[in-house]
């Protein structure tokens, strides 16, 4: 089987950094670029961060372009008191030498669905859904040329992590996500509810250091910085790791379950603003737009990622 090719919009952030690391580790996926977007740190960090993790994992020549600055509408929303101040805090990466590619996020991401194959482009989207909102809003003949879009974002059950209903990426671009959850492209979320079963406990940590290798050793400190504020905010051993379960899902998705259910994203009322509001019981006659997964083997996802992490 030829590679699937994928576009990796993100905002790195530890956990994103860990998902570009097992795609790029992964012969399964062809990364023809990386679009970057402001959301866990400002894009300038983002932009750079991605540059960082491209040459750890020693492919200085995935091109990574620069996307939006802010959200459609609202102001901006950064998560430092989660990823620290540069937004990779953790290993001392050094700064990158590779460029930026000069064109903007959202220019790369309508050349490449115009130019290539109706179905063949798969976006994995790992931070607010800005860059994706743009390029459908400027070029909607795109939308039905994209193959499948695979987000990490939203809560059924789990409620939220940023406020009590919201998850961070969807809160920080309410409208962007529901645009892109309402196009009609074929749309898989990986939510809370798989994340939060995608715990980085110590054992698993300490099987990364245990390689030997500057990777695995970055995977670690990766880690161990981000699981610091889960852990103490939720009592336990580890934190949630969100971003790799979208990469994941790609590679193995007999690891996860889930269902063809109808989401929408709250954009009018300030108190729950953000929420992904799932009709997992099939309550409504609102049409089935998103296949959200509900249930991961988490096992079975750390085997994936120490197996990949071990290629770099
Ligand atoms: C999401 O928010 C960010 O902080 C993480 O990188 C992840 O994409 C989890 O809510
Ligand atoms: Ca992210």
């Amino acid at each position: 089987m030829p590679p699937e090719r994928i576009i990796i919009d993100t905002d790195p952030g530890q956990d994103d950094a860990v998902a570009i690391l097992l795609a790029l580790a992964s012969p399964e996926l062809e990364v023809l670029g990386i679009t970057t977007v402001a959301g866990n740190v400002p894009l300038a960090l983002t932009a750079k961060n991605a540059r960082k993790v491209c040459e750890l994992a020693g492919r200085p020549d995935i091109p990574v372009f620069a996307g939006a600055e802010a959200p459609l509408l609202r102001p901006l929303i950064t998560a430092e008191y989660v990823h620290g101040q540069t937004g990779l805090d953790g290993p001392d990466l050094p700064e990158p030498v590779m460029p930026l590619d000069p064109r903007h996020s959202v220019d790369f991401l309508i050349e490449t669905l115009r130019a290539e194959p109706a179905g063949s482009i798969t976006l994995c989207t790992l931070g607010p859904l800005t860059n994706i909102a743009l390029a459908f809003a400027r070029a909607p003949e795109i939308v039905g040329r994209v193959k499948r879009i695979i987000a990490m974002g939203g809560g059924a059950f789990e409620g939220g992590n940023t406020t009590p209903v919201a998850e961070f990426n969807i809160l920080v671009d309410p409208h962007a996500a529901q645009r892109v959850f309402s196009s009609g492209a074929p749309v898989t979320l990986l939510p809370l509810d798989v994340t939060h079963k995608c715990l980085t406990r110590k054992v698993r940590v300490d099987r990364f250091r245990a390689l030997g290798t500057r990777v695995g050793d970055a995977t670690a400190l990766l880690l161990d910085y981000q699981e610091r504020f889960d852990e103490a905010k939720y009592g336990q051993d580890g934190g949630p790791l969100h971003d790799p379960t979208v990469i994941a899902w790609l590679l193995r998705p007999e690891l996860f379950s889930g269902r063809d259910v109808n989401l929408e994203v709250e954009t009018g009322s300030e108190l729950t603003m953000g929420q992904t509001v799932i009709d997992w019981w099939g309550v409504t006659d609102r049409p089935r737009n998103v296949h959200v997964i509900r249930d991961v083997d988490d096992e079975g996802f750390f085997a994936l990622l120490l197996e990949r992490i071990a290629r770099l």
